[in-house]
């Protein structure tokens, strides 16, 4: 007999949301053991997980979840009775360059992961859990009013959003097709510690840092629901222990805001941080060309997981922008770290093409 009630495989635990999800599960759940799969992309950082990594209840693996073979020994080693899987390719702009490489890890290790739980499972399958981790980005864009609901349509225009939206319906296939007892949740734009700085918040922080140009996309106007990552975790414990088996939750910030009030609202706050001048961040802004196919807005309506399980967001993000801030101040390091190497390839090639 185990020593654990539950031995829980994290997949992505090494990126921004899903080290956030190992350091609060090793913590709170000693009881569970957390296998921790990554494969250490250029999004992963294992110093994000340095406060709990020799912590008894936990593992590292380094693995690919395209490399079936590798998912099955996996499994077969550690006797994994759940999984929460984040691992994915996650950046828009990246998924234009090479759609390919998220059709791969997306789609492909996503079946993967399934068709390894659906094996390993099928003595008893309801006493597991498969919660898949997916973005309100399936449901392509809003115009100025509306909501996403859980039963909105997919309209996935990116190609990530189309690899996510494939994954979510593979997950959902294995529900109805094999009883496999999955839950899913799609939720909007999260921020705080640890992000990679190629996503719009950190990027801005790290180039108002290096007194470099800030690119905002097309005239600004685009909108996005902002969740802080806490509040993404806090949900999300609940959905992986309460959330109703084949539903999925939406999750969202309940803070929309255009990008260019975003950036303007950074430029400001980073100003009175600095002690630099009232305006001189802002001095930095260069409006660029538009990224293509660009989704207008995204807003959540998450009356569903607030009735069913009582969560809503404790962030504003007048806060949770401040808390940012001061928390990659104080971590230059990490964002240096988190800037070099492939990364700078990457925004060269990206940036210089406009
Ligand atoms: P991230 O890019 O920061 O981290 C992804 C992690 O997955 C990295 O550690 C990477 O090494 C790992 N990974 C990538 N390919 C892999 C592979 N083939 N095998 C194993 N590991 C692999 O992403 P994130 O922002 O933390 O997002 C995590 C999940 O949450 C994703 O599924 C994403 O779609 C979803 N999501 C993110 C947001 C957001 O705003 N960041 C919003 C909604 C949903
Ligand atoms: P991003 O952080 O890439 O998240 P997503 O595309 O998944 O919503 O971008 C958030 C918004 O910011 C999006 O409308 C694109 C815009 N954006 C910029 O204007 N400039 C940038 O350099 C980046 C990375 C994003």
């Amino acid at each position: 007999m185990s020593q654990y009630s539950k031995k829980i495989l994290i997949t992505g635990g090494a990126g921004f949301i899903g080290s956030h999800v190992v350091n609060h599960f090793v913590r709170k759940y000693q009881e569970y053991q957390i296998v921790n799969l990554d494969a250490l992309t250029y999004a992963a950082n294992l110093e994000n997980l340095k406060d709990i990594e020799r912590a008894t209840n936990y593992t590292f693996v380094k693995a690919d979840i395209t490399d079936k073979p590798a998912i099955d020994k996996l499994f077969a080693e550690y006797q994994i009775t759940d999984v929460i899987h984040l691992a994915a390719e996650s950046h828009v702009d990246r998924s234009i360059e090479d759609p390919t490489a998220f059709v791969k890890t997306n789609v492909l290790g996503t079946l993967n992961l399934l068709l390894t739980a659906k094996e390993n499972w099928k003595a008893a399958m309801s006493s597991h859990r498969f919660y898949h981790i997916s973005t309100d980005e399936v449901f392509g864009s809003l115009g100025e009013t509306g909501f996403f609901t859980e039963t909105t349509a997919y309209d996935p225009r990116s190609p990530y959003s189309a690899s996510k939206a494939s994954s979510d319906h593979f997950v959902r296939a294995f529900f109805h097709t094999y009883g496999i007892p999955v839950v899913i949740s799609n939720c909007s734009n999260n921020y705080g510690p640890y992000q990679f700085p190629e996503k719009l918040i950190p990027l801005m922080i790290n180039n108002i840092l290096n007194k470099k140009a800030l690119p905002v996309y097309g005239e600004g106007k685009n909108v996005r629901d902002w969740l802080w990552v806490g509040d993404h975790v806090a949900a999300m414990d609940l959905i992986f222990h309460k959330g109703a088996t084949g539903e999925s939750y939406n999750i969202g910030g309940n803070s929309e805001m255009k990008n260019i009030d975003l950036v303007h609202l950074i430029c400001d706050l980073m100003d009175t941080k600095l002690g630099n001048q009232p305006g001189t961040s802002r001095g930095l802004i260069q409006f660029v060309k538009d990224r293509p196919g660009h989704d207008l807005r995204y807003a959540i309506d998450a009356s569903l997981i607030k009735e069913q399980l009582s969560w809503s967001p404790s962030h504003t993000l007048m806060q949770g922008i401040s808390k940012t801030i001061d928390w990659y101040l104080s971590n230059q390091e990490w964002l240096d770290h988190a800037s070099s190497g492939e990364y700078i390839r990457y925004y060269e090639k990206h940036y210089m093409k406009k």
